[in-house]
């Protein structure tokens, strides 16, 4: 998490904040900038969102280059001593940082021992202390970096000041770092999004890479020496404009549709052998889905789609449970990682794993830069588009309809059947967004609880925990999710006149049976909300609070249909508390720290 930013050129401050501002999904607890010129460095810092930044800066002519950073607070409170840039004791070096330093603690220790004191809680101070201890040790700035980065565990992208040169340094380890050119002007970004209108090339900077640029240009080393990396193009949709929506969560689900579209034209076209080359099918015998939050509920969806289509064992993990659980893997296991960023830090340890025990992997992930797309043997774009608003809503349906098209094209490669996308067809031209007035005066209803209950079977579970978690994050509401069977085995003890229990039923097989659960729910008193997509006989539901019937489509990609009201629920009960729903509180987008 957070979002580092570097510029050399005019009006670096300006740039700065409106590149800041572009970053923070990554972190928005407090913010700051260093800008200046040779000799003549400026920190302007503020607690919460950039615009509180922008208030405080006030820019100088002469400015002609400096670095800024947006904070999701790791270690120390936010505020504005741990915001950053941070500073040595001789104010000569200034670091901005986006990862974490696993052996701060150690450093820290050492460098009081040496005299040095410290005036915030971060790890990132220790490395501007570092360079200072360096400096008194080696000579020339390459070297004290150099001398510094090998004393940092941990993962770091980093944009470093020292305020006698003309110039920013960078570094990188495990946390995403990129830079590009135009003309004279330099900017250094955690994000390509960043360069939209600023540059058409961009660098991408791997792990264990450092350097140094100017208006000059930009000078890249590796532990041997200078080195030289490839420009990439930059290609990025338009996204950042709101149209006619309030918030981006709104706009985002309102995306969903086209999303459908973009997939099956897309895979509609695949090479179903290339996208999966070098993968020995025959010798497959169990399929691991990872991911975190929002994208294992994807994973728990995609297995059952995949195990239902190929008769494969397969099995949803959660991302920061799996790289420390020692998961059975070899030669004879896929394991698909799903992302929305492709830079969650647990998602990317784990398939940092997988492949060292000889999995072949295959990574389902929007950000087509990023670190999992590159890492992993095989590659499913889920083609949402740029998602801005933290709450995940597109990219997850997204992640549904090409998990779909996986399980088909397993289908096909383990010789069942030939892989067919006409599901995701008739979704797109059925595709729903359903009652949104209903939603609205659900919304009403649901902002005055602490806490709910979602209980739902098989698929319908999945959902439940997805819709449990958008409520949550967007709402604050205290959202319980359980197996409908699961009621009678201790959580009914819950329940009183105050409760709702929302009920999740859009599976024919097991229809009699939820309705039965909900039944023995509202016999202690609970208001039954029913989720459904069938047509029930009044009889059925005429007990119950408020019912939402949605249309029925068939298969797994119901459940895209399933999640786009509770979305739309979630962002209504947002907003009718006074909650942003683009930033709720405490979270970021891209989770780049474990
Ligand atoms: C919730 C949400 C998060 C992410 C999780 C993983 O709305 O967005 O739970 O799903 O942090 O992020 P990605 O998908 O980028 O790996």
């Amino acid at each position: 998490m957070c979002g580092i930013v570097g510029y050399i050129g005019k009006e670096p401050s300006k740039i700065l904040i409106n590149k800041l501002k572009k970053l923070e999904y990554r972190g928005y607890d407090s913010a700051g900038i260093a800008v200046g010129s040779v000799n003549n460095i400026r920190i302007f810092k503020a607690v919460g969102e950039i615009k509180n930044l922008e208030k405080t800066v006030v820019p100088a002519k002469d400015a002609a280059f400096g670095i800024g950073h947006t904070r999701w607070a790791t270690h120390g409170k936010p505020d504005e001593t741990n915001a950053h840039p941070h500073l040595s004791s001789d104010r000569k070096w200034i670091v901005v940082h986006n990862g974490i330093i696993e052996n701060y603690a150690v450093l820290k220790e050492k460098l009081s021992g040496k005299g040095y004191a410290f005036y915030s809680e971060t790890d990132t101070e220790v490395i501007a202390k570092l360079l200072e201890y360096y400096s008194g040790k080696t000579c020339g700035d390459l070297n004290i970096i150099a001398e510094t980065l090998a004393a940092l565990k941990g993962s770091f992208a980093l944009g470093i000041i020292n305020a006698e040169k003309d110039g920013i340094y960078f570094a990188k380890n495990k946390s995403p770092l990129f830079i590009a050119r135009n003309g004279e002007n330099v900017m250094l970004a955690s994000d390509i999004i960043c360069f939209k209108g600023f540059a058409e090339e961009y660098y991408a900077l791997p792990d264990g890479v450092f350097g140094f640029a100017d208006k000059n240009g930009i000078k890249f080393f590796d532990s041997i020496g200078e080195t030289d990396i490839k420009p990439c193009i930059l290609d990025l949709d338009e996204y950042d404009d709101l149209n006619k929506y309030k918030h981006f969560m709104l706009k985002e689900i309102y995306e969903t549709k086209s999303a459908v579209k973009n997939i099956l034209e897309y895979y509609s076209g695949i090479n179903i052998d290339k996208v999966f080359s070098g993968c020995d099918f025959g010798k497959i015998k169990r399929i691991k889905f990872v991911g975190c939050g929002t994208a294992y509920h994807a994973c728990l969806l995609g297995a059952i789609a995949v195990e239902e289509k190929t008769g494969i064992e397969c099995g949803a993990f959660v991302a920061s449970e799996f790289r420390y659980s020692d998961p059975k893997i070899s030669e004879d296991t896929l394991v698909v990682l799903i992302s929305q960023s492709g830079e969650t830090a647990d998602t990317l340890a784990a398939l940092e794993q997988a492949k060292v025990k000889g999995a072949y992997t295959v990574a389902i992930v929007n950000v087509e830069y990023s670190t999992l797309k590159k890492g992993a043997h095989a590659y499913l774009p889920i083609k949402a588009g740029v998602e801005i608003a933290v709450a995940s809503t597109k990219a997850f349906s997204a992640q549904l309809v090409v998990l779909e098209i996986f399980a088909e094209m397993l289908a096909e490669k383990f010789g069942i059947k030939h892989a067919n996308f006409e599901g995701v067809r008739k979704l797109y031209e059925n595709f729903d967004y359903g009652n949104v007035n209903s939603y609205k005066l659900l919304a009403d209803a649901l902002r005055y609880n602490d806490r709910l209950f979602m209980i739902g079977r098989g698929r319908d579970y999945c959902i439940a925990q997805e819709a449990s978690l958008k409520i949550k994050e967007t709402s604050y509401i205290n959202s319980d999710t359980y197996y409908a069977g699961e009621l009678k085995h201790g959580f009914l003890a819950l329940i009183d006149e105050q409760t709702y229990v929302i009920v999740f039923a859009t599976q024919k097989n097991v229809l009699q049976k939820t309705l039965c659960n909900a039944e023995e729910a509202r016999a202690r008193g609970a208001k039954i909300i029913l989720f459904t997509c069938f047509d029930l006989d009044q009889s059925e539901t005429e007990n119950f609070y408020y019912v939402i019937k949605i249309k029925e489509i068939d298969g797994g990609l119901q459940n895209v249909l399933s999640i786009v009201p509770w979305q739309i629920i979630a962002y209504y009960t947002s907003v009718s508390k006074g909650i942003n729903p683009d930033k709720p509180r405490n979270l970021a987008k891209s989770v780049t720290v474990e």
